[in-house]
């Protein structure tokens, strides 16, 4: 009887799915017959209101009587409650009443800035990133936004490039974790629901891979580079449900992406199936011309719309030319047809043809804008995106026994820079809690504070050298605030030199030579290169920049109510010689130790080959032990799994977590494979003396690569399993064979 109900059931919620879908159809089809070619070619238009960093956001006369006429289906940069309820008012006057799309970057955070993505992804906490896009959707959606143009799920290997500060770092396993993340996060309960975002996966593809860091500049990678390295992470957040994905500005292997059929249309729609919009990048559609792949605007807008890009954002070659190709045949009806279906299947998903208003809402918009409990979980999630990098002697919790700190660098008193480069809605500055603010707050009573800056970020004068020599011969220890200012890294921030900018680091020479101990705070969008830092400071955290609440996070953690735990997402190079450097490189035929001279191996005369600091790297105030590895058996056939597992202690004084990672390297296959390749981690928190055992299970598919023909599977031969607390310090090993 049960089993009879429970049949009845399903078929019911089947019949109801297919139902709601039947109508989804049935109304996206009626409405595209009432369509003029006009009317459909606008859907494709996506418009730019004003720029909004601060102020009202202005909207031109020119937009609004183009949405009177159905011209504009989609804006960016307008949002606001009042303002999107104002500006879908005058799309409610349109002919045909189709609702307008409003999207913005909240790439990290919306009214409460929370921690650059590079950030977050230090954290390797899934939750608390999915937790991070779900604070951001719930503020954005408040305001009036449908669609936030984030995650960057581009892999990025070379911190010259400045967007490296947008994504989750250099390794494909973990940024395709995050990428799943922060889409459930952005899309929560689903698209349509009123605190959800509809999400975008980019930049589609390889847009990380610009030769020489430049941003822009052009990919050329193998095939293999863009199936095992690059493409894995868009295919994850196509999996997690991601509504839309944008094209990059680069060309790939010769052919740009906003025009690149076998990108957006080969896999994204034939292999994957995707069935949401595709948008270019702002004004790439028109670039396809300078890239040389167009002779004009026309010409591009039937290579973009030919290719699969659905949305032209901001290029005006859609708008211009499209109804054009359409009539002169050179675009068929059926593919501007799709484009547009796609577009008013979004609208339709988000429910906007019922109420168009659905997301102005005034009252949430006030409710949820600021809400103490988002700068709570800003806070939390900037704790675990800091990374202890070095800590000597146990420089580090600072405690009440230092009774004078010096606190001394451009980046103490900064808030503006605590933003980082997508702080989009902010009324004033007093919302981020800067550096001193933070200790201001966390000190203890006889604690006194003593502060000079010392030096510009980004300058030659080092006038204030000695008040700042002074100011820390009085102090117990000096803590130094040292980086990059936020518009330093970002779109189009590439740098050839990634030092610490300016005289910074001389300054950090001027304190230690003092005899006393120094902590070094490094912020950044980017791994900088401070070798002399590393070798003599006595402590050095590294903070990126963690919005709103970044003073009171980093305070925490430098008296230790906060554990640090974070694990770099990206190898930090010596020098700028060595990109792109990270840890999942080839074995090569001559191997070689960091030797640092001639041997004829593969290695540099003046360096040694192993980063400064690697990924998967990152202290804390405790210690862990990684012991007792154990593996159900050490032959699997390749339809078989194997438990893998291990033992971690805390060894140490204090509470702390780890994040224990899972390397497998295959020994040899038809094609060569990396020295290790991170398959799992998990994050364990244990009190002193305490232990856990940790489980891994493997199966084809964490073994599987593409073979020498590129098709995807396992081979038998040999592996060998690596974990431990960071890619080069992975003390359990062991190898099993695959039969
Ligand atoms: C250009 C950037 O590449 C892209 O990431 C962003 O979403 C658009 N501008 C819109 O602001």
């Amino acid at each position: 009887m049960k089993k009879i109900l429970l049949f009845l059931f399903s078929t019911l919620l089947i019949n109801m799915a297919s139902a709601q879908k039947l109508s989804e159809d049935m109304f996206i089809e009626n409405l595209l017959k009432q369509m003029t070619l006009e009317e459909k070619v606008g859907q494709l238009n996506q418009y730019s209101g004003n720029w909004k960093a601060t102020g009202p956001n202005k909207v031109s006369a020119n937009n609004v009587q183009e949405i009177e006429k159905g011209h504009i289906g989609s804006m960016l940069n307008v949002f606001g409650a009042d303002v999107t309820r104002a500006l879908q008012e005058h799309a409610m006057k349109s002919r045909l009443k189709i609702p307008l799309l409003f999207a913005q970057d909240v790439i990290h955070g919306f009214r409460v800035t929370l921690p650059v993505p590079l950030a977050e992804a230090a954290s390797w906490d899934l939750t608390a990133i999915e937790k991070s896009a779900r604070i951001a959707a719930t503020e954005a959606s408040a305001a009036g936004i449908h669609w936030t143009f984030a995650p960057m799920v581009d892999i990025a290997r070379d911190p010259r490039w400045g967007r490296v500060v947008e994504g989750a770092g250099e390794d494909t396993y973990l940024g395709s974790q995050i990428a799943k993340a922060r889409v459930k996060g952005f899309q929560g309960e689903g698209i349509g629901h009123t605190n959800s975002v509809v999400a975008c996966a980019k930049h589609f593809a390889a847009y990380g891979a610009a030769m020489a860091g430049r941003d822009y500049n052009t990919v050329d990678i193998s095939r293999r580079s863009l199936w095992e390295t690059y493409l894995p992470p868009f295919k994850a957040a196509l999996d997690a449900g991601v509504g839309t994905f944008m094209t990059s500005f680069n060309d790939l292997n010769g052919i740009p992406s906003t025009g690149n059929r076998y990108l957006l249309h080969d896999i994204l729609r034939d292999k994957w199936h995707f069935k949401g919009v595709v948008v270019s990048d702002w004004g790439a559609i028109r670039e396809l011309v300078p890239h040389g792949l167009c002779k004009d605007d026309k010409d591009a807008a039937l290579k973009a719309i030919n290719a699969g890009c659905d949305i032209d954002m901001e290029s005006n070659c859609y708008n211009r030319y499209l109804a054009d190709l359409v009539k002169a045949k050179a675009v068929s009806e059926e593919t501007l047809d799709n484009a547009v279906r796609n577009v008013l299947r979004l609208k339709y998903k988000l429910g906007l043809f019922d109420d168009p208003f659905k997301f102005s809402n005034a009252e949430r918009e006030k409710r949820e804008l600021a809400n103490p409990d988002h700068k709570k979980s800003a806070k939390e999630i900037a704790e675990k995106s800091i990374v202890l990098l070095k800590n000597d002697h146990e420089t580090l919790p600072l405690s009440a026994k230092q009774k004078n700190i010096a606190l001394i660098g451009p980046l103490v008193k900064s808030k503006a820079d605590m933003k980082g480069p997508w702080a989009i809605q902010w009324d004033t500055d007093d919302d981020l809690i800067s550096f001193y603010e933070g200790m201001e707050a966390r000190i203890p009573q006889k604690t006194s504070l003593l502060y000079a800056k010392g030096c510009d970020i980004n300058t030659t004068d080092k006038s204030g050298f000695d008040e700042a020599v002074e100011t820390a011969a009085k102090a117990d220890i000096t803590i130094m605030v040292m980086g990059e200012s936020f518009e330093m890294s970002g779109e189009a921030r590439s740098k050839t030199d990634i030092s610490l900018p300016g005289v910074q680091e001389e300054l950090i020479k001027k304190i230690k030579s003092l005899g006393k101990p120094v902590v070094v705070v490094l912020m950044a969008g980017r791994p900088m290169t401070f070798s002399w830092t590393a070798e003599h400071a006595d402590a050095i955290l590294y903070t990126w920049w963690l919005g709103s609440e970044a003073g009171n996070a980093i305070a925490n953690v430098l008296y230790g109510d906060y554990n640090p735990s974070g694990k770099l997402p990206i190898t930090f190079p010596r020098s700028v010689g060595q990109i792109p450097i990270f840890y999942n490189a080839k074995n090569t035929g001559r191997p070689t130790p960091d030797e640092n001279k001639i041997s004829y191996g593969s290695a540099y005369i003046d360096s040694p080959n192993s980063p400064q600091y690697a990924f998967g790297y990152g202290l804390s105030y405790t210690s862990f032990k990684y012991s007792d590895l154990k593996l159900s058996s050490n032959q699997m056939l390749p339809s078989e799994t194997l438990r893998v597992s291990c033992v971690i202690s805390n060894t140490g004084k204090k509470k702390g977590e780890e994040t224990v990672q899972l390397y497998i390297r295959d020994m040899y296959a038809s094609a060569t494979r990396p020295v290790k390749e991170l398959k799992g981690f998990q994050k364990v928190d244990l009190a002193p003396g305490q232990s856990t055992t940790v489980n891994f299970i493997i199966d084809k598919e964490t073994l599987s690569f593409y073979n020498q023909d590129m098709k995807w599977g396992v081979e038998p031969g040999t592996f060998k399993i690596m974990i431990g607390g960071a890619s080069n310090n992975t003390p359990l090993e062991a190898q099993f064979d695959v039969i």
